[in-house]
């Protein structure tokens, strides 16, 4: 068993990384092998997984310089492995498409995904050709979305996009489901916005809600996920419920 999944909405902000983070963090506490590989040139991710800079060896070095993805990964300060990546990546997105490489992740993960049960892929917030490589390898995306007035828009342009690779026997990728993150029932319009999102993808959108909790957004600056930064927090459990969902979803089909 592998799943390659990509955490994609070319919306920023809206908790892709603290969704990556998270979900590679609550899955890795079920014994499942997960690797998180950091595809955003802000280095996000491998902040919160505790990876300092100076060690970074990313993406990039693999493709520029030919270092194996063995040596380019790392262990986070969770239980899950991670690839960093840092600002070297946007030469990596104008390399892919200078050498005309489109699919070039996939090749390349092909005889090292199957060392792991999952692997989680955080994106930039743009639908360029880094998150484009993301979509071509993944075999399902998940889609975190902020319930705001705004956040409907370009989420259709995505499931679209990754149809269309679909639809061109490009890649075998599926919009695994839409997590509503930061979320605040306070909020009347949030409410609203979520029970559209129930009413127009019943199929996609998981039950669980992920809650803006402070500890979630604090837990990056330790370099460590929310689940071991305080495992009993609000946060922590809707993640950890979210990767249970998700199991679900993706092992008993
Ligand atoms: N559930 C939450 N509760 C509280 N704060 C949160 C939550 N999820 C994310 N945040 C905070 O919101 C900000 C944006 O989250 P995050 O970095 O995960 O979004 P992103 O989609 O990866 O952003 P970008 O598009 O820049 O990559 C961060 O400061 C993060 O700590
Ligand atoms: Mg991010």
């Amino acid at each position: 068993m592998n799943k390659i999944i990509a955490i994609a909405n070319q919306k920023g902000g809206v908790g892709k990384t603290t969704t990556a983070v998270n979900l590679a963090a609550s899955l890795a506490s079920t014994k499942r092998k997960i690797l998180l590989i950091d595809l955003d040139p802000q280095g996000n991710a491998s902040t919160a997984a505790g990876i300092e800079g100076a060690n970074r060896k990313t993406l990039c070095d693999h493709y520029f310089d030919q270092v194996s993805l063995e040596d380019c990964t790392q262990s986070s300060t969770d239980d899950y492995k991670i690839i960093p990546g840092d600002e070297g990546l946007i030469a990596l997105e104008v390399a892919i498409r200078n050498d005309n490489n489109q699919g070039f992740l996939t090749k390349s993960l092909a005889d090292f995904e199957n060392k792991f049960d999952y692997t989680i892929i955080d994106t930039p917030p743009t639908l360029n050709q880094l998150t484009i490589e993301a979509l071509f390898c993944a075999s399902g995306t998940l889609i975190p979305l902020q319930c705001e007035y705004y956040s409907l828009e370009g989420v259709a342009g995505l499931m679209q996009t990754i149809e269309t690779l679909s639809n061109k026997n490009m890649t075998s990728n599926r919009v695994l489901g839409i997590v509503r993150t930061m979320v605040d029932m306070r909020n009347n319009l949030a409410k609203e916005v979520s029970e559209e999102l129930e009413k127009h993808f019943s199929n996609l959108v998981f039950n669980t809600l992920i809650p803006r909790n402070i500890k979630l957004a604090e837990a990056p600056s330790h370099g460590i996920s929310g689940i071991k930064y305080m495992p009993n927090s609000y946060g922590a459990k809707a993640y950890l419920a979210l990767a249970g969902e998700l199991i679900r979803r993706v092992e008993y089909v």
